[in-house]
C-alpha cells in the first residue's frame, strides 16, 4: 500500500453478474459491491471510468450461450462493458496519468489495467464521441454498410432500428454515399428526426405503418440493400421488398434478445454469431453455363464418383397424382414420368 492509500483508502464500486436473466434483464440479476482497491501493482495503471457503453449485445453476454462469439460473462464477475476513462495513476509503461483510454473496462468505477487491455485515444474530440461515432456504433455502421454492404450511389437502402445509434449512422453514411434511404423506427418522433434532421428520404413507424406497403411505395423496383438491426416483422417486410440480387446485411436482431421461447421461424442469430453468409440463387439464371457444369459432372462420373437413381412412373396420365410423391417423400430418386417407350 502506498502512504496515500494508508491515509485515504481508495474505494471502488463494481457491479457483478449474480444470475442469468430470464427474459428482460432485472436489477436482481446483478450485485453491487463496494470494495477498497489494492495498491497499484507494478506494470498496471488505474483507470477511472468516465463513460460506459450499454449495448444490446450485453443481453447475449449474460446468457449461458457457449456457442457465441464471446464466452458468457461468468457468474460472480464484473459485468462486461465497453468504456472510456482516464488514467489516475500509472506504474505501466506507455500509460500516463491523464491519458484517455478505451476498452472492455466493465461495470466498475475504477479498474487496474495492463497496457494490452486498453487503447489510448486522442483527446481531440469530446470524450463522449468514443461512445458514439468513434465507438462501437460508428465502427459497426461503417464496417457493416461500407464493407459488408458495398453500397453504390443511386441504390436504395432500408435500415431498421433506424433511429438507434447504429441505424442512424448507417442511414446518414448511406446518404453521404449517394443512396436513397428509408428508415424503420418505433415512434413518430423518431421518424420525424430521421427525415427532418438526418436527411433520410423517408421513414416508417413499425408500430403504426403498413411496412410492406410503405416499402413498396418507396422502392417500387425493390430495395438494393437492407441493413437489419431488429428482426421479426420489419425483416419480413424487407425480404418481401428486396430487388433480385439485393443484399441483406444482418447486424442485429434485437427483437429476439429477450425471448424466452425460440421464435417459430428459423432462429437467425447464428448468422451473426458465426459470421455466416446466406445467399440465394436461381439455377435458370445460369442456363448458358449448363454445358460447363455437365463437363465437370462427366469427369466425376467417369471416375465412378457419382451414383444416381431415377424413380420412373409410367404414363402421362400418372403425372397429376405422381407429383404428390415429392411432397410425401415416397419418391426414391429423381421422379420421372415415362411418357412413351424409347
Ligand atoms: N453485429 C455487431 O457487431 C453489432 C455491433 C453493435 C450493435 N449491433 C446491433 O445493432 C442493433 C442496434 O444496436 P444499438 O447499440 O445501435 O442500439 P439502439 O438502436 O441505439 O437501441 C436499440 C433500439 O432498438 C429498437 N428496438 C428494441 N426492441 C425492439 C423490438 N422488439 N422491435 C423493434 N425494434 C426494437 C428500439 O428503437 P425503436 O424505438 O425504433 O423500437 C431501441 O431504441 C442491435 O441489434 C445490436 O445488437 C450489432
Amino acid at each position: 500500500m502506498t502512504i496515500a492509500q494508508e491515509i485515504y483508502p481508495v474505494n471502488n464500486t463494481r457491479i457483478l453478474l449474480k444470475q442469468r436473466p430470464f427474459g428482460m434483464i432485472k436489477p436482481e440479476d446483478f450485485e453491487i459491491v463496494e470494495e477498497t482497491m489494492p495498491a497499484l501493482a507494478a506494470g498496471k495503471a488505474r483507470v477511472r471510468v468516465v463513460y460506459l457503453s450499454l449495448d444490446p449485445a450485453m443481453r447475449g453476454w449474460v446468457s449461458a450461450d457457449e456457442n457465441s462469439y464471446v464466452p458468457p460473462v461468468p457468474l460472480g464477475s464484473t459485468m462486461r462493458g465497453l468504456a472510456v476513462g482516464v488514467i489516475e495513476e500509472s506504474n505501466a509503461e506507455g500509460l500516463k496519468r491523464g491519458d484517455w483510454v478505451s476498452g472492455f473496462l466493465g461495470w466498475t468505477k475504477l479498474i487496474d489495467v495492463e497496457p494490452k487491455d486498453v487503447n489510448v485515444v486522442p483527446q481531440v474530440v469530446p470524450m463522449e464521441a468514443y461512445m458514439g461515432i468513434l465507438g462501437l456504433a460508428g465502427a459497426t455502421a461503417y464496417y457493416g454498410l461500407m464493407e459488408v454492404g458495398e453500397p453504390k450511389a443511386g441504390q436504395t437502402l432500408c435500415v431498421t432500428g433506424a433511429a438507434g445509434s447504429v441505424g442512424s449512422l448507417v442511414g446518414q453514411l448511406a446518404k453521404a454515399n449517394g443512396l436513397r434511404v428509408i428508415g424503420i423506427a418505433g415512434s413518430e418522433e423518431k421518424c420525424k428526426w430521421l427525415t427532418e434532421e438526418l436527411g433520410f428520404d423517408a421513414a416508417l413507424n413499425y408500430k403504426t405503418d403498413d411496412l410492406e406497403a410503405g416499402l413498396r411505395a418507396f422502392a417500387p423496383e425493390g430495395l438494393d440493400l437492407h441493413f437489419e438491426n431488429v428482426g421479426g416483422a420489419p425483416l419480413q417486410a424487407a425480404l418481401h421488398n428486396m430487388k433480385a440480387h439485393g443484399k441483406l446485411i444482418i447486424c442485429g436482431l434485437i427483437s429476439n434478445y429477450n425471448a424466452t421461447e425460440m421464435p417459430s421461424g428459423p432462429e437467425l442469430s447464428a448468422i451473426i454469431k458465426k459470421r455466416l453468409t446466406m445467399q440465394g440463387f436461381v439455377m435458370t439464371d445460369h442456363l448458358d453455363r449448363f454445358g460447363e457444369f455437365f463437363q465437370k459432372l462427366g469427369g466425376y462420373m467417369s471416375k465412378g464418383q457419382l451414383k444416381y437413381r431415377l424413380d420412373i412412373v409410367d404414363g402421362l396420365e400418372s403425372a397429376p397424382t405422381a407429383i404428390n410423391r415429392l411432397f410425401v417423400g415416397s419418391n426414391t430418386g429423381k421422379l420421372t414420368i415415362r411418357v412413351s417407350e424409347l
